[in-house]
């Protein structure tokens, strides 16, 4: 007996999506350790925010901890996670003499680089970013503590107490709302116009390109997948973009958390993955799609990207 048709779905696929460059060498970095040294190589943090790719990397002999005090005197090596450290984790490594090595990206070291400098050459450091994102503790921890004031808000600025003329800057988080962030940067110059940004916005490409892709397509679908763990920061943001643009949408790490309720009785739906979230995610997403609907896929790109960023030192191939 003949089934019945399955309804049509139409699945816009945002282009880019998924991987980003840091993501790809921080995962690399550990793959590459594993092979060099061979297990255990610990961890410190997730090495990116995805409990899939840190399910793999553990199967392979990678042990992950949230501190440096967790790991033991070894000879083996302690990769720092993409997200980056506060000078006295490498400090302490340093001084137990362990085998470091920074997976840190390269985007979050140059904001790290910047507040550095606002600090030597005489300014209090803000920061816009979000409380407890291990980002914002490393890049709070590049400079002596209360050099560096955290703003989460356009409302928090009013509670900034700088004199008039006082010597500031700003550093953002890589991962911010490109929205929510000119918000904040454009209160932060209306009440300190002296103040110094970056040269060249903090918030890194991958992050500004997905949410383009996103926000190009929330208005023309009924609903948005963000493929990502919730404790990662830019699927956050995504999700964000999406339901300001138009459309309800989800954050889902993997097809188990398919809420039928809600993408069960849909004609339209994007698809995007945040930055440490693998595109096998991705694909075993719209084969769960491809067993209720007779799924057509149009790939809707907003920027094109080709960056790639070379692995720490230590790994290189001739090191
Ligand atoms: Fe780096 Fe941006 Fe990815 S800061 S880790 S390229 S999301």
């Amino acid at each position: 007996e003949p089934r019945p048709p399955k309804p049509p779905l139409k699945i816009l696929l945002c282009s880019p999506r998924g991987f980003c460059a840091g993501v790809v060498r921080a995962i690399d970095a550990v793959e590459r350790a594993l092979a060099k040294f061979g297990p255990p190589v610990y961890v410190r943090h997730e090495i990116v925010h995805n409990r899939y790719v840190v399910e793999a990397l553990k199967a392979k002999g990678a042990i992950f901890v949230e501190e440096l005090e967790e790991v033991p005197d070894t000879q083996a090596p302690v990769i720092f996670s993409a997200h980056g450290v506060a000078k006295s984790v490498s400090a302490a490594a340093e001084e137990r003499s362990l085998l470091a090595i920074d997976a840190t990206c390269p985007l979050v070291t140059k904001v790290h680089r910047e507040a550095e400098i606002h600090w030597k050459r005489g300014r209090t450091v803000l920061l816009v970013g979000h409380a407890g994102h291990p980002e914002v503790v490393g890049t709070m921890g590049q400079l002596p503590p209360g050099a560096v004031v955290l703003v989460e808000s356009v409302g928090a600025i009013a509670e900034l107490d700088f004199a008039d003329g006082a010597n500031l800057a700003y550093v953002t988080q890589t991962t911010l709302s490109i929205d929510d962030s000119q918000e904040i940067v454009g209160a932060l110059t209306r009440r300190f116009p002296q103040i110094v940004g970056p040269h060249k916005e903090d918030i890194c490409y991958a992050t500004t390109n997905r949410q383009a892709a996103v926000k190009q397509v929330a208005p023309h679908v009924d609903a948005v997948i963000v493929v990502g763990s919730p404790n990662s920061s830019n699927s956050q943001r995504l999700r964000e973009v999406a339901e300001r643009a138009g459309a309800p949408a989800r954050l889902l790490q993997g097809r188990a958390e398919i809420d039928w309720n809600l993408f069960g009785s849909i004609a339209t739906l994007g698809i995007t993955a945040g930055a440490s979230a693998p595109e096998v995610l991705v694909e075993e997403i719209m084969d769960a799609f491809a067993e209720r609907y007779e799924i057509s896929v149009e790939t809707v790109s907003a920027a094109d990207e080709d960056v790639s960023f070379p692995l720490p030192k230590e790994l290189r191939a001739h090191a």
